[in-house]
């Protein structure tokens, strides 16, 4: 889309969020409302977003990237100052101006591209992005000439009660013929009740001299929902989920149950990848085909493969290769690559560590900073000892091995090749290709100790 500037207000502090961080921080399906936007405007293929900054700027400035200008509004002396902060920032070969709010996370590229093309088209100095709502309190209401004409923008806070009845809302968000609405910021006053310059002031400016100004009616009003409270930002994000997940369904995801499925904005999921009910996949996360995800999982910035299985268990920043099976209870902790066929199975954490092909640890086991070989099989109750109290080392079992219940292997150590461990043994040295191991008392045996105690006839 070009000869257009996207400007994207975001210097308000949200007061009503009550935060410690600006509002357009707060995350909806596991991205900031303000990236929300951006990446909406960059769908579009819109040359230039100028964000406007203020409240706890700087935060704000390092989660948007670099793709992004940056204006700074030092005072937050309403919608039309924070316009007039970009407009030294606007390209020569911008003919239109774009606003936006960056708490306003669910506009889709289509609005956007439909309300550019009807101002474009209609030849307007000004189009409004507007909304039937039940509800419209808190909005500025459109007001209309007896020919269907927008007039004026009224603030709720400075509308009449007449004018408070009218459904018909100011979404915030407008197309501008960029020449006119610079003459209109230079005349804004700040004569309301909020003291503030409103950029919606601009469109009496206009109709008072003659320039047509514009309405696109949105079909779908929840769009513009503008996130101030924690309460909206529940609701955003429930209507962000479902939009995810029929997405993902489309593409050719299995979805059991929608309404306790939570998939962030960026997941990527393979055809026939079956998702079971109360699984959270999150940040930066692919997953392959034919898998069956959940129930009760928690992925988070994890690549996995294809066939897998994992059912009732967390991972975290980890690679999982193909046809594994994980859980019930498992927890795979950061920095783990687990290769292909592998089985990781209750209560069994793996942390920091590497698992080749085939090897399986079936029960109640901690590998902590482990090098596991192909086709290792670790048995029940195993601890890699990994930590001595000052520092992590790590424990390597080569190809093959066999380490027995209840082994606690304290690293640093080695298992080699083929190497067998001893039920119940601490290891606490190298141990040979092909050797057995084994460390635990003789076990001795009194006879009939325990009628001699009288313990029992
Ligand atoms: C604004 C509109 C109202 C519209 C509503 C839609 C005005 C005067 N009113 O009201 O007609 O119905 O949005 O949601 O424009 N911001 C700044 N700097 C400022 C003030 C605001 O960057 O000095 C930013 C905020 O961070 C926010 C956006 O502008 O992203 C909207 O500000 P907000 O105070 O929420 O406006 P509303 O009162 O909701
Ligand atoms: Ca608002």
């Amino acid at each position: 889309m070009d000869g257009v500037t996207a400007i994207i207000l975001a210097a308000g502090e949200g007061t009503r969020m009550k935060s410690n961080i600006p509002k357009v921080l707060h995350k909806v399906c596991g991205k900031e409302m303000i990236n929300h936007v951006v990446d909406t405007v960059k769908v579009l293929g819109i040359p230039q977003a100028v964000v406007v900054i203020g409240y706890k700027g700087e935060m704000v400035r390092n989660v948007i990237g670099s793709q992004v200008d940056i204006a700074y509004q030092e005072e937050q002396l309403g919608t039309g100052h924070a316009v007039m902060q970009a407009v030294p920032l606007i390209r020569d070969e911008a003919k239109d101006v774009l606003v936006l709010y960056g708490d306003t996370p669910l506009i889709t590229p289509d609005t956007l591209k439909g309300l550019m093309e009807y101002h474009r088209k209609g030849g307007y100095g000004a189009t409004v992005l507007t909304a039937q709502v039940e509800d419209p309190r808190g909005y500025g209401r459109i007001f209309r000439d007896e020919k269907g004409g927008i007039m004026a923008i009224v603030e709720e806070k400075d509308a009449t009660p007449e004018q408070k009845a009218i459904r018909e809302i100011n979404s915030g968000i407008y197309c501008f013929k960029t020449r006119f609405m610079l003459e209109g910021l230079k005349n804004l006053q700040r004569d309301n009740a909020q003291g503030e310059y409103y950029l919606t002031d601009i469109i009496e400016f206009f109709t008072d001299r003659g320039i047509m100004v514009g309405g696109y009616q949105l079909k779908c009003p929840e769009e513009v929902m503008g996130v101030n409270d924690k309460k909206q930002l529940a609701i955003a994000r429930k209507i962000m989920n479902s939009r995810i997940l029929e997405k993902l369904m489309e593409e050719g995801v299995i979805i059991e149950d929608p309404d306790n499925t939570y998939i962030d904005a960026g997941v990527k999921i393979g055809i026939d990848t079956r998702i079971l009910p109360g699984t959270f996949i999150e940040g930066n996360t692919s997953i392959g085909e034919n898998n069956v995800i959940g129930p009760g999982t928690r992925i988070s910035d994890c690549s996995i493969g294809d066939r897998n299985n994992i059912q009732f268990s967390v991972l975290r920043d980890s690679d999982i290769g193909s046809g594994c099976s994980i859980g019930p209870f498992a927890h795979i902790r950061p920095n783990s690559v687990l290769e292909d066929g592998i089985r990781i199975g209750n209560f069994v954490e793996v942390k920091n560590s590497n698992i080749k092909s085939g090897s399986k640890a079936s029960h109640l086991t901690y590998i902590g900073d482990g090098d596991v070989g192909e086709d290792v099989n670790i048995g029940c109750g195993v601890v890699f000892v990994n930590y001595d109290g000052r520092q992590k080392h790590r424990t390597v079992i080569e190809d093959r091995a066999f380490i027995g219940c209840n082994v606690n292997l304290v690293a640093p150590v080695r298992v080699k090749e083929g190497a067998y461990i001893a039920a119940g043994s601490t290891i606490t040295k190298d141990v040979d290709e092909y050797s057995l191991a084994i460390e635990r008392g003789k076990q001795k045996e009194i006879k009939d100790w325990v009628r001699k105690k009288g313990l029992k006839k």
